[in-house]
């Protein structure tokens, strides 16, 4: 186990909560550059960072070192994206279980099981099958939250935020594609989080936010599938309530840096303040993460590319923008239950930028 891994009993009392949902980890982590030598370059100057000749299946077999060295870029710059992957769902979970697992989760989270996954799915019940063509039949778990408004950007969330123990890092795989059209986008959450005022940050970090997926009912009900009521990869999330509170200013274990975790798809309320102001509050955060285009990166995907990302301080949205097929496999991790470190830093001022 590294030394910068904690054991789960770590008693800080930052964390909080259920002692099941805490990080391993005592501090951030930092990248030591075994990654170095793959040619790679950023997107942007804030967020993705591209990779080629970059194999999961390469990564699979590799040491520690370098699969932590991935989270902690992973983690910095938001999302990863691998070009040309030769690689099958269940890899894929092998995959996100270790990232997790270097990454220093909490002992008790897994891959995550979506309410929505059919017993008895296809690929099993931690791998979700985006597949736009299930969709237009309406079977398939495809995550369009934006189906019923003429905003694209209608669709930014971050990963299952309504679960007490939400996830840390996702993949997605995009096998079948479009000729064109179909890219998905991703926004920094730190980015958000430096562009408020200091008197803002101070006030959104005494608040927390409710985050709800009951909507899932209702979805549940239209495809004949009951929820899933079970273990969804932490002992904290079952049942069907499908609803958590979070600090509306989180920290990522992984980086130290703080971000904004409040989404359009799942949160519904600031809580202590009134429902006028919630919904000011919430319009305002959810405008600077769609209209700052400069806090984005937008992916064009190419067949086999696979995107990695941190749910935990990322938003991401899908273009729904073509007609042909479209698809491709997800699974996600489930990290810690999100806390607010008051001694962590904002990436700006963590990186003297
Ligand atoms: C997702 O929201 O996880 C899917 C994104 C996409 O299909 O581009």
């Amino acid at each position: 186990m590294p030394s910068a891994i904690a054991p789960s009993d770590d008693k800080n009392a930052v964390f909080g909560g259920n002692p099941a949902s805490r990080p391993r980890l005592l501090k951030p982590l930092t990248y030591s550059g075994t990654l170095d030598n793959f040619k790679h370059a950023d997107v942007t100057p804030i967020i993705g960072t591209e990779y080629e000749g970059l194999q999961v299946t390469d990564l699979l077999k590799a040491d520690d070192q370098m699969m932590r060295d991935l989270a902690v870029t992973i983690s910095q710059r938001g999302v990863v994206f691998l070009r040309d992957q030769v690689l099958t769902p269940e890899q894929m979970k092998q995959f996100c279980l270790r990232l997790t697992e270097v990454a220093g989760c909490p002992e008790s989270s897994g891959l995550h099981v979506h309410p929505l996954t059919e017993e008895g799915s296809e690929l099993g019940d931690q791998v979700s099958v985006i597949s736009s063509e299930k969709q237009k039949k309406g079977g398939g778990l495809t995550h369009q939250l934006s189906d019923v408004s003429r905003f694209a950007s209608a669709g930014w969330h971050t990963d299952i935020s309504f679960e007490p123990v939400p996830s840390d890092y996702a993949m997605l795989k995009i096998h079948t594609l479009p000729e064109t059209g179909g890219d998905t986008l991703w926004a920094s959450g730190y980015e958000i989080y430096d562009r408020l005022s200091p008197s803002m940050r101070v006030f959104l970090e005494g608040l927390t936010a409710t985050h709800d997926a009951t909507f899932f009912h209702d979805e549940a009900r239209r495809l004949g599938n009951p929820i899933r009521q079970g273990i969804r990869g932490s002992p904290l999330n079952k049942g069907d309530a499908l609803q958590a509170v979070h600090p509306v200013i989180r920290t990522n274990p992984v980086t130290g840096w703080k971000s904004v975790y409040v989404n359009k798809g799942f949160t519904k309320r600031i809580n202590g303040v009134t429902k006028d102001e919630s919904d000011l509050l919430l319009g305002y955060l959810f405008n600077l993460v769609t209209q700052n285009h400069d806090a984005q990166v937008r992916f064009k995907w190419r067949k086999n590319d696979l995107a990695i990302w941190d749910n935990r301080s990322m938003w991401h949205c899908a273009t729904y923008d073509y007609a042909e097929a479209r698809a491709g496999d997800r699974v996600c991790s489930l990290g810690e239950a999100p806390y607010l470190d008051p001694a962590s830093k904002s990436r700006r001022e963590a990186l003297g930028l």
